[in-house]
Protein backbone atom coordinates (compact mmCIF):
# COMPACT_ATOMS: atom_id res chain seq x y z
CA UNK A 1 0.00 0.00 0.00
CA UNK A 2 1.48 3.71 -1.16
CA UNK A 3 1.49 5.11 2.73
CA UNK A 4 4.30 8.19 1.64
CA UNK A 5 3.26 11.23 1.34
CA UNK A 6 4.32 12.52 -2.26
CA UNK A 7 3.73 15.15 -4.56
CA UNK A 8 3.91 15.16 -8.83
CA UNK A 9 4.40 17.96 -10.73
CA UNK A 10 5.21 18.43 -14.61
CA UNK A 11 4.38 22.03 -15.31
CA UNK A 12 5.54 22.03 -18.75
CA UNK A 13 2.36 20.83 -21.96
CA UNK A 14 3.77 17.99 -23.70
CA UNK A 15 2.90 18.21 -27.59
CA UNK A 16 3.23 15.08 -29.83
CA UNK A 17 3.39 16.02 -33.74
CA UNK A 18 5.44 14.11 -36.38
CA UNK A 19 6.61 17.01 -38.99
CA UNK A 20 5.14 19.64 -36.17
CA UNK A 21 8.84 21.95 -35.94
CA UNK A 22 7.41 23.18 -39.09
CA UNK A 23 4.53 24.35 -37.36
CA UNK A 24 6.75 25.80 -34.92
CA UNK A 25 5.87 29.60 -35.16
CA UNK A 26 1.79 28.55 -34.36
CA UNK A 27 2.91 26.48 -31.19
CA UNK A 28 4.82 29.59 -29.81
CA UNK A 29 1.97 31.65 -30.67
CA UNK A 30 0.30 28.93 -28.29
CA UNK A 31 2.65 30.09 -25.50
CA UNK A 32 2.32 33.38 -26.00
CA UNK A 33 5.72 34.09 -28.07
CA UNK A 34 5.37 37.11 -30.62
CA UNK A 35 8.66 38.05 -30.71
CA UNK A 36 10.56 34.76 -30.71
CA UNK A 37 14.67 34.08 -30.17
CA UNK A 38 15.68 31.07 -31.31
CA UNK A 39 18.54 28.96 -29.43
CA UNK A 40 20.26 26.38 -30.98
CA UNK A 41 24.21 25.37 -31.81
CA UNK A 42 25.95 24.89 -35.26
CA UNK A 43 25.96 21.06 -36.11
CA UNK A 44 21.95 21.47 -36.11
CA UNK A 45 21.98 24.63 -37.79
CA UNK A 46 24.36 22.42 -40.39
CA UNK A 47 22.29 19.64 -40.83
CA UNK A 48 19.38 21.86 -41.20
CA UNK A 49 17.09 21.35 -38.38
CA UNK A 50 17.47 25.26 -37.32
CA UNK A 51 16.12 26.72 -41.02
CA UNK A 52 13.14 23.63 -40.42
CA UNK A 53 12.06 25.87 -37.96
CA UNK A 54 12.82 29.42 -37.97
CA UNK A 55 11.10 29.48 -41.61
CA UNK A 56 7.55 29.37 -39.82
CA UNK A 57 8.94 32.16 -37.07
CA UNK A 58 9.05 35.17 -37.15
CA UNK A 59 12.59 35.12 -35.49
CA UNK A 60 13.89 38.69 -34.11
CA UNK A 61 17.27 37.34 -33.26
CA UNK A 62 19.05 33.67 -32.64
CA UNK A 63 22.17 32.43 -30.72
CA UNK A 64 23.64 29.27 -32.73
CA UNK A 65 26.90 28.79 -31.09
CA UNK A 66 25.78 26.61 -27.63
CA UNK A 67 28.58 24.66 -26.62
CA UNK A 68 28.40 21.28 -25.92
CA UNK A 69 28.41 22.26 -22.41
CA UNK A 70 26.49 25.22 -21.50
CA UNK A 71 27.95 27.68 -19.32
CA UNK A 72 27.19 30.71 -17.28
CA UNK A 73 29.03 33.09 -19.80
CA UNK A 74 27.35 32.03 -22.52
CA UNK A 75 23.97 31.99 -21.32
CA UNK A 76 24.73 35.68 -19.93
CA UNK A 77 25.43 36.66 -23.72
CA UNK A 78 22.49 35.33 -24.94
CA UNK A 79 20.38 37.12 -22.18
CA UNK A 80 21.85 40.39 -23.68
CA UNK A 81 21.45 39.49 -27.18
CA UNK A 82 17.43 39.00 -26.34
CA UNK A 83 17.30 42.34 -24.60
CA UNK A 84 18.97 43.71 -27.98
CA UNK A 85 16.83 42.23 -30.09
CA UNK A 86 13.48 43.10 -27.99
CA UNK A 87 12.30 39.78 -27.68
CA UNK A 88 9.72 38.45 -26.21
CA UNK A 89 10.24 34.73 -25.57
CA UNK A 90 12.22 31.39 -26.41
CA UNK A 91 12.33 28.95 -28.70
CA UNK A 92 14.85 25.69 -28.42
CA UNK A 93 15.90 23.58 -30.61
CA UNK A 94 18.56 21.16 -29.41
CA UNK A 95 19.42 18.61 -26.88
CA UNK A 96 20.27 18.88 -23.23
CA UNK A 97 23.24 21.87 -23.54
CA UNK A 98 20.57 24.33 -25.72
CA UNK A 99 18.05 23.14 -23.61
CA UNK A 100 19.43 23.98 -19.90
CA UNK A 101 21.66 27.23 -21.89
CA UNK A 102 17.65 28.64 -22.70
CA UNK A 103 16.69 27.91 -19.31
CA UNK A 104 19.81 30.03 -17.97
CA UNK A 105 19.60 32.88 -20.76
CA UNK A 106 16.15 32.95 -19.50
CA UNK A 107 16.77 33.66 -16.01
CA UNK A 108 19.17 36.92 -16.96
CA UNK A 109 16.89 37.50 -19.33
CA UNK A 110 13.99 37.66 -17.08
CA UNK A 111 15.46 38.50 -13.76
CA UNK A 112 18.72 40.09 -14.13
CA UNK A 113 21.73 40.38 -12.30
CA UNK A 114 24.27 37.74 -12.62
CA UNK A 115 23.16 34.14 -13.22
CA UNK A 116 25.32 32.56 -10.41
CA UNK A 117 23.25 34.52 -7.74
CA UNK A 118 19.97 32.44 -8.96
CA UNK A 119 21.80 28.95 -8.05
CA UNK A 120 20.38 26.90 -5.90
CA UNK A 121 16.49 24.88 -5.53
CA UNK A 122 13.59 27.26 -5.09
CA UNK A 123 15.81 30.83 -5.79
CA UNK A 124 13.66 32.13 -8.57
CA UNK A 125 10.62 34.74 -7.17
CA UNK A 126 8.54 34.42 -10.34
CA UNK A 127 7.36 33.10 -13.74
CA UNK A 128 9.88 33.48 -16.73
CA UNK A 129 9.52 34.61 -20.51
CA UNK A 130 7.32 32.05 -22.65
CA UNK A 131 9.53 29.54 -23.18
CA UNK A 132 8.93 26.83 -26.25
CA UNK A 133 11.40 23.24 -26.38
CA UNK A 134 11.99 21.47 -29.64
CA UNK A 135 14.45 18.28 -27.87
CA UNK A 136 16.18 17.19 -31.11
CA UNK A 137 18.07 14.05 -28.46
CA UNK A 138 15.77 11.66 -26.70
CA UNK A 139 18.06 11.70 -23.48
CA UNK A 140 18.61 14.15 -21.27
CA UNK A 141 14.44 14.84 -20.35
CA UNK A 142 15.31 18.18 -20.20
CA UNK A 143 12.26 19.76 -22.05
CA UNK A 144 10.27 18.51 -18.91
CA UNK A 145 12.92 18.89 -15.58
CA UNK A 146 12.53 21.79 -13.54
CA UNK A 147 16.53 21.83 -13.64
CA UNK A 148 19.75 23.45 -15.38
CA UNK A 149 22.83 22.21 -14.92
CA UNK A 150 25.53 24.86 -16.20
CA UNK A 151 29.55 24.86 -16.38
CA UNK A 152 31.10 28.04 -14.57
CA UNK A 153 34.20 27.80 -16.65
CA UNK A 154 36.30 30.37 -14.13
CA UNK A 155 35.43 28.17 -10.84
CA UNK A 156 35.95 24.63 -12.76
CA UNK A 157 32.37 23.72 -11.21
CA UNK A 158 29.48 23.12 -12.41
CA UNK A 159 26.29 24.96 -10.96
CA UNK A 160 22.59 23.56 -10.69
CA UNK A 161 19.59 25.87 -10.66
CA UNK A 162 16.26 24.57 -9.61
CA UNK A 163 12.46 26.12 -9.64
CA UNK A 164 9.69 24.92 -11.21
CA UNK A 165 9.96 28.36 -13.00
CA UNK A 166 12.59 27.04 -15.12
CA UNK A 167 10.11 24.68 -17.08
CA UNK A 168 9.15 24.79 -20.40
CA UNK A 169 5.73 26.15 -21.02
CA UNK A 170 5.53 23.66 -23.87
CA UNK A 171 7.50 20.87 -25.30
CA UNK A 172 7.07 19.74 -29.00
CA UNK A 173 8.26 16.58 -29.55
CA UNK A 174 8.77 15.71 -33.47
CA UNK A 175 10.30 12.54 -34.23
CA UNK A 176 11.28 13.99 -37.30
CA UNK A 177 13.60 16.68 -35.28
CA UNK A 178 15.43 13.79 -33.45
CA UNK A 179 16.57 11.69 -36.83
CA UNK A 180 20.00 13.54 -38.01
CA UNK A 181 21.48 12.48 -34.49
CA UNK A 182 24.39 9.95 -35.19
CA UNK A 183 24.46 6.45 -33.91
CA UNK A 184 27.50 7.07 -30.96
CA UNK A 185 24.86 10.34 -29.31
CA UNK A 186 21.63 8.38 -29.98
CA UNK A 187 23.22 5.25 -27.79
CA UNK A 188 24.48 7.80 -25.01
CA UNK A 189 21.47 9.85 -24.57
CA UNK A 190 19.28 6.91 -24.74
CA UNK A 191 21.00 5.08 -21.56
CA UNK A 192 21.25 8.60 -19.84
CA UNK A 193 17.23 7.91 -20.27
CA UNK A 194 17.48 4.69 -19.05
CA UNK A 195 19.44 5.79 -16.00
CA UNK A 196 17.09 8.47 -15.63
CA UNK A 197 14.15 5.66 -15.45
CA UNK A 198 15.98 2.98 -13.60
CA UNK A 199 17.24 4.91 -11.10
CA UNK A 200 14.28 7.38 -10.30
CA UNK A 201 12.40 3.21 -9.58
CA UNK A 202 15.31 2.66 -6.79
CA UNK A 203 15.27 6.51 -5.39
CA UNK A 204 13.88 7.57 -2.14
CA UNK A 205 11.43 9.77 -3.55
CA UNK A 206 9.54 7.22 -6.18
CA UNK A 207 5.76 7.16 -6.33
CA UNK A 208 3.04 5.49 -7.95
CA UNK A 209 3.35 7.95 -10.68
CA UNK A 210 6.60 8.09 -10.99
CA UNK A 211 7.32 4.34 -10.92
CA UNK A 212 4.66 4.48 -13.90
CA UNK A 213 6.60 6.49 -16.21
CA UNK A 214 9.83 4.99 -15.12
CA UNK A 215 8.66 1.49 -15.80
CA UNK A 216 7.01 2.54 -19.36
CA UNK A 217 9.97 4.46 -19.81
CA UNK A 218 12.44 1.70 -19.69
CA UNK A 219 10.27 -1.35 -21.49
CA UNK A 220 10.41 0.97 -24.45
CA UNK A 221 14.07 2.03 -24.40
CA UNK A 222 14.68 -2.01 -23.92
CA UNK A 223 12.53 -2.40 -27.16
CA UNK A 224 13.73 0.19 -29.39
CA UNK A 225 16.78 1.94 -28.41
CA UNK A 226 18.95 -0.50 -30.69
CA UNK A 227 16.47 0.33 -33.39
CA UNK A 228 16.84 4.14 -33.54
CA UNK A 229 20.77 3.10 -33.16
CA UNK A 230 20.97 0.61 -36.03
CA UNK A 231 18.69 3.26 -38.54
CA UNK A 232 18.18 7.17 -37.38
CA UNK A 233 16.06 7.98 -40.07
CA UNK A 234 13.38 4.63 -38.38
CA UNK A 235 10.90 7.84 -37.08
CA UNK A 236 8.60 4.96 -35.69
CA UNK A 237 11.83 4.11 -33.27
CA UNK A 238 13.11 7.99 -32.63
CA UNK A 239 9.02 8.47 -31.73
CA UNK A 240 9.24 5.85 -29.06
CA UNK A 241 13.01 7.20 -27.41
CA UNK A 242 10.88 10.98 -27.40
CA UNK A 243 8.17 9.58 -25.52
CA UNK A 244 10.44 7.53 -23.17
CA UNK A 245 12.77 10.33 -22.95
CA UNK A 246 10.55 12.54 -21.52
CA UNK A 247 8.89 10.29 -19.46
CA UNK A 248 11.73 9.27 -17.86
CA UNK A 249 12.51 12.83 -17.66
CA UNK A 250 9.12 13.32 -15.71
CA UNK A 251 9.80 10.54 -13.45
CA UNK A 252 12.94 11.63 -12.41
CA UNK A 253 12.43 15.26 -11.62
CA UNK A 254 9.97 14.31 -9.17
CA UNK A 255 11.68 11.14 -7.60
CA UNK A 256 15.40 11.97 -8.35
CA UNK A 257 17.96 9.85 -9.35
CA UNK A 258 21.14 8.56 -7.22
CA UNK A 259 24.44 7.40 -7.22
CA UNK A 260 24.92 6.39 -11.12
CA UNK A 261 24.26 10.45 -12.14
CA UNK A 262 26.60 11.02 -8.58
CA UNK A 263 29.62 8.94 -10.68
CA UNK A 264 28.67 10.21 -14.18
CA UNK A 265 28.75 13.63 -12.65
CA UNK A 266 32.29 13.30 -11.46
CA UNK A 267 33.30 11.67 -14.69
CA UNK A 268 31.81 14.78 -16.76
CA UNK A 269 33.43 17.37 -14.43
CA UNK A 270 36.81 15.96 -13.71
CA UNK A 271 37.10 13.84 -17.12
CA UNK A 272 34.99 15.58 -19.38
CA UNK A 273 33.13 11.69 -20.18
CA UNK A 274 30.06 12.41 -22.20
CA UNK A 275 26.73 12.21 -19.52
CA UNK A 276 25.34 9.61 -21.28
CA UNK A 277 28.42 7.27 -21.83
CA UNK A 278 29.20 7.64 -18.31
CA UNK A 279 25.59 7.01 -17.21
CA UNK A 280 25.82 3.46 -19.33
CA UNK A 281 29.18 2.30 -17.94
CA UNK A 282 27.96 2.91 -14.37
CA UNK A 283 24.47 2.24 -14.54
CA UNK A 284 24.88 -2.23 -13.95
CA UNK A 285 27.33 -1.59 -11.28
CA UNK A 286 25.23 1.20 -9.30
CA UNK A 287 22.11 -1.33 -9.47
CA UNK A 288 24.03 -3.81 -8.13
CA UNK A 289 24.73 -1.58 -5.83
CA UNK A 290 21.68 -0.27 -5.04
CA UNK A 291 19.81 -4.10 -5.98
CA UNK A 292 16.94 -4.74 -3.43
CA UNK A 293 15.00 -8.28 -3.74
CA UNK A 294 12.18 -7.23 -2.73
CA UNK A 295 12.13 -4.26 -5.75
CA UNK A 296 9.63 -5.97 -7.97
CA UNK A 297 9.55 -3.16 -10.70
CA UNK A 298 13.04 -4.26 -12.04
CA UNK A 299 13.66 -7.61 -14.02
CA UNK A 300 15.56 -9.38 -11.76
CA UNK A 301 18.16 -9.78 -14.25
CA UNK A 302 18.45 -6.14 -14.60
CA UNK A 303 22.61 -6.16 -14.27
CA UNK A 304 22.80 -8.23 -17.44
CA UNK A 305 20.09 -7.12 -19.50
CA UNK A 306 21.44 -3.41 -19.09
CA UNK A 307 24.87 -4.27 -19.41
CA UNK A 308 24.15 -6.12 -22.74
CA UNK A 309 21.87 -3.09 -24.08
CA UNK A 310 25.03 -0.97 -23.62
CA UNK A 311 26.79 -3.33 -25.74
CA UNK A 312 24.47 -3.73 -28.35
CA UNK A 313 24.95 -0.31 -29.09
CA UNK A 314 28.26 -0.41 -29.26
CA UNK A 315 28.85 2.39 -26.07
CA UNK A 316 32.04 1.18 -23.72
CA UNK A 317 31.52 -1.01 -20.83
CA UNK A 318 34.51 0.32 -18.64
CA UNK A 319 36.15 3.33 -17.65
CA UNK A 320 39.37 2.47 -19.16
CA UNK A 321 38.17 2.50 -22.54
CA UNK A 322 37.31 6.21 -22.25
CA UNK A 323 40.29 7.33 -21.11
CA UNK A 324 40.52 7.19 -17.29
CA UNK A 325 43.12 5.62 -15.24
CA UNK A 326 43.23 4.14 -12.29
CA UNK A 327 44.65 6.50 -10.42
CA UNK A 328 41.96 8.99 -11.46
CA UNK A 329 39.59 6.32 -9.41
CA UNK A 330 40.50 8.31 -6.07
CA UNK A 331 39.69 11.97 -7.00
CA UNK A 332 36.60 11.18 -8.57
CA UNK A 333 34.92 9.15 -5.90
CA UNK A 334 35.50 12.04 -3.84
CA UNK A 335 34.17 14.14 -6.29
CA UNK A 336 31.14 12.09 -6.62
CA UNK A 337 30.48 11.48 -2.54
CA UNK A 338 29.65 15.83 -2.53
CA UNK A 339 27.27 15.29 -5.46
CA UNK A 340 23.96 16.41 -4.78
CA UNK A 341 21.92 13.18 -6.38
CA UNK A 342 23.08 11.16 -3.69
CA UNK A 343 20.23 12.31 -1.77
CA UNK A 344 17.82 10.29 -3.20
CA UNK A 345 19.68 7.48 -3.26
CA UNK A 346 17.92 4.75 -0.83
CA UNK A 347 20.90 3.09 0.33
CA UNK A 348 24.02 4.97 1.92
CA UNK A 349 26.83 5.81 -0.12
CA UNK A 350 30.42 6.64 1.33
CA UNK A 351 32.99 7.42 -0.24
CA UNK A 352 34.39 3.83 -0.18
CA UNK A 353 31.70 2.73 -1.29
CA UNK A 354 31.68 4.98 -4.28
CA UNK A 355 35.27 3.88 -4.97
CA UNK A 356 34.68 0.60 -5.18
CA UNK A 357 32.05 1.04 -7.89
CA UNK A 358 34.31 2.92 -9.69
CA UNK A 359 37.34 -0.05 -9.51
CA UNK A 360 34.61 -1.89 -10.40
CA UNK A 361 33.60 -0.32 -13.61
CA UNK A 362 37.37 0.55 -14.30
FE1 LIG B 1 21.08 12.32 -16.76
Amino acid sequence: MQDKYFEFLVPTRVVFQPGGAAQAGDVAARVGIRRPFLIADRILAQVGLVDRVSGTLNIVGSFLDVPSDGDLATCEKIAQQMKGADADGIVAVGGGSVIDSAKGANIVFTHGGRLADHQGVGVLQGKLAPFLVIPTTAGTGSEVTRVAALKDLEQHRKLFFESEYLAADLALLDPEMTSSMPPKLTAATGMDAMTHAVESILASNASPLTDSLAVYAMQMIYAWLPKAVQNGRDLEARGHMLFASTAAGAAFSNAGVGVVHACAHALGALKNVHHGVANSIMLPFGVSFNWNESQPLLPPDSVQRLANLAKECSLPQRLREVGIRESDLEALAEYAAGDGALIYNRREATQDDLLELFRNAY
